[in-house]
């Protein structure tokens, strides 16, 4: 099995502001010009952009938002577990792996606005996955939450926000 460090060289990904490694693989040459975007977007955006993202047991993607749909999809290694607050305070769990009779689902999209963190859930592995975004991505589209502000927004999640949470 291909190690962790392996990955990570050979595809080129860099450490993510969320936690995790990534490289953007993809991003379409079309424009959306500003004026076509929901008033949320400032500026352009390409139609698509799809990355790399890879998190390794012991690390953990912490809560953050973005402008768009994004679709992950699994590759390599073991599942990952995605906590989804949507806008309302509900929470889901989805399994993302490919495992399927076990419940584990190879593909999944996050919807705008909502939060979302990951992790891998067994230890000593990782796993690597896709995330394809449209309108294309930009750090102008991604915020990353503060533990303070999410606990006060759906103080139910509580102790998921702490662990899912680096300030
Ligand atoms: N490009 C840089 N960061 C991200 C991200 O978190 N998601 C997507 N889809 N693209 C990115």
């Amino acid at each position: 099995m291909i190690s962790v460090k392996e990955i990570i060289k050979t595809l080129d990904l860099q450490p993510h502001p969320e936690g995790g490694y990534f490289r953007e693989v993809y991003r379409s040459e079309g424009v959306i010009p500003n004026s076509n975007l929901t008033d949320n977007f400032q500026g352009d955006r390409n139609y698509a952009t799809s990355i790399y993202y890879l998190l390794e047991s012991g690390d953990f993607s912490a809560f953050h938002k973005i402008n768009q749909d994004e679709t992950w999809h699994f590759y390599i290694g073991d599942a990952i577990e995605l906590h989804v607050i949507s806008e309302n305070g509900s929470l889901s769990t989805i399994k993302i792996g490919n495992d399927i009779s076990n419940g584990e689902i190879p593909q999944f999209t996050v919807q705008k606005h909502d939060w979302f963190a990951a992790k891998v859930k067994n230890p000593d592995t990782f796993a690597l996955v896709g995330c394809t975004v449209s309108p294309g991505f930009d750090f102008r589209d991604f915020e990353l939450a503060s533990h303070d502000m999410l606990v006060e927004k759906y103080p139910e999640h509580k102790a998921l926000i702490k662990a899912f949470t680096r300030h």
